[in-house]
């Protein structure tokens, strides 16, 4: 079987998965409406080592495509270092923090394609960057064609080494009795890139911090959104009953324990426009 169908059977058993368990509550037209803030980041910040790296892959006069730019958390920065960023984004909640934040920060140079990197109509890039968009895209093949196709001299896709939730992936089994099908992450990449020729460089940065939550309040609505766990059902009770044996405080801070923390790694190539 090819890496791209084995993704894609990947992407539609996670989400079959999640649609039963919200057990006919539809998801929300825009997933990221409410969840949109979290990705916004002050442009100016420094010592953000996944940005310092990107930083190297930029030079002033580029014109960069940033695919889900999401609330601009790297678009914004990057456009300080280059001639002109296209932030191509399809949610309505997280363009808006983009362009609240370009307007605020005073940055002028960042295009909106309000758009799916699917269906986005643009012309090539210096660079494309593509941070924590893939695990969900069904047709990866046509998704990474498109990327190695639009870039003139470099691409750089971050991912997680596992699928981004997987930290909580055991709870799973205590609150829904069944194991988490996982989406497809870095290693399934790597074997997509290979199919379509193209054999990129792996740069693994440090791992990231444990998950934690400010108190216990928070960890049983956080989780429990995040587990398709309804307010007062039963699972909602087991999530509660686990709670205080997967938690432990630490710095104020209450953490999963055991949670391995997930790293973030730059899967970058040179395009080839004949090859993909
Ligand atoms: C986890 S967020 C990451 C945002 C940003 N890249 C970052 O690292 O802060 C994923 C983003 O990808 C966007 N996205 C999802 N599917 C997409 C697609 N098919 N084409 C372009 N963007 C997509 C989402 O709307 C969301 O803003």
């Amino acid at each position: 079987m090819l890496a791209s169908q084995q993704w894609h059977r990947m992407v539609e058993a996670e989400h079959a998965q999640s649609e039963r368990m919200r057990a006919g509550v539809p998801p929300p037209a825009d997933f990221w409406q409410g969840r949109a803030e979290a990705f916004r980041a002050d442009p100016f910040r420094t010592g953000d080592p996944l940005l310092e790296r990107l930083y190297s892959f930029v030079e002033a006069r580029d014109t960069l495509i940033d695919v889900g730019a999401g609330g601009g958390r790297l678009a914004l920065p990057l456009a300080m270092r280059c001639a002109k960023v296209f932030a191509v984004e399809p949610s309505e909640s997280m363009a808006a923090v983009l362009t609240d934040q370009a307007t605020e920060s005073g940055i002028s140079n960042v295009t909106l394609v309000h758009s799916s990197w699917e269906e986005a109509v643009i012309a090539p890039g210096d660079v494309i960057i593509c941070a924590h968009v893939v695990y969900t895209i069904r047709d990866i093949a046509g998704f990474l064609k498109k990327l190695n196709g639009h870039a003139r001299r470099q691409v750089v896709v971050v991912v997680y080494n596992q699928s981004p939730q997987s930290t909580i992936y055991p709870l799973w089994k205590l609150v829904h009795g069944e194991e988490r099908l996982p989406l497809p992450s870095l290693p399934q990449l790597c074997d997509a890139l290979t199919d379509l020729g193209i054999h990129p460089t792996l740069e693994h940065m440090e791992p990231g911090d444990r998950m934690g939550f400010d108190n216990v309040e928070r960890a049983l609505e956080q989780l429990g959104g995040r587990l398709y766990v309804e307010p007062g059902s039963p699972a909602a009770s087991r999530l509660e009953d686990t709670l205080s044996d997967v938690l432990e405080e630490e710095d104020g801070r209450w953490m999963l324990k055991d949670a391995e923390p997930l790293h973030q790694v730059l899967v970058s190539w040179r395009p080839n426009q004949d090859r993909a």
